[in-house]
């Protein structure tokens, strides 16, 4: 649902080479930064739909795409770039930083890329569309954080199981 109107509006977005790439960054847990992306755009123009908010779908889709496009490894630490310790702050410029140079980013989408963290950046949002992705970003981050614990509780009950049954076998 709703490929084609991310297709209509931003085909230039998701067929690039650096789009692309992001396939090979990682979000949270296995989770890509591309089908990040993909799932905040998605839950964006669903949130327009179920709240019918009339706004600028254009803009909407390729900000919500490029709302991450930082284009680095957040999880790997380089004492060199002091950006990727405070990720959480500073990766909204850079994103914006990286779209400006590929694309032609007006004051509403900038406002989207810029704002998606609030309120860790302060300032919240000035354009419905920015509201939209924010909620639509910390709603996908919340599933995808939940799902890695749920993830690491499964493992530690398995690797418990597996210890009890050792026990009741006598290897222990
Ligand atoms: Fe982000
Ligand atoms: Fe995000």
């Amino acid at each position: 649902m709703y490929e084609e109107e991310i297709e209509k509006y931003a085909s230039d977005i998701i067929e690039s080479e650096n789009f692309k790439s992001t396939k090979n960054h990682f979000q949270h847990g296995n989770m890509t930064v591309y089908e990040h992306c993909m799932c905040v755009t998605k839950a964006s123009l669903a949130i327009r739909d179920r709240l019918k908010i009339k706004c600028n779908d254009r803009d909407l889709v390729r900000g919500a795409l490029l709302h991450d496009y930082f284009l680095y490894d957040w999880h790997l630490q380089d004492e060199k770039n002091a950006h990727k310790r405070a990720h959480g702050f500073c990766h909204p410029a850079i994103a914006l930083k990286n779209a400006r140079k590929e694309y032609n980013i007006n004051i509403r989408q900038a406002d989207i890329i810029i704002k998606h963290m609030w309120p860790l950046t302060i300032i919240p949002p000035l354009c419905r569309e920015g509201w939209i992705v924010t909620m639509a970003d910390k709603y996908c981050s919340t599933l995808e954080t939940l799902s890695i614990r749920r993830g690491e509780i499964h493992e530690r009950q398995m690797r418990r199981q597996k210890l009890l049954n050792m026990f009741r076998l006598g290897r222990v």
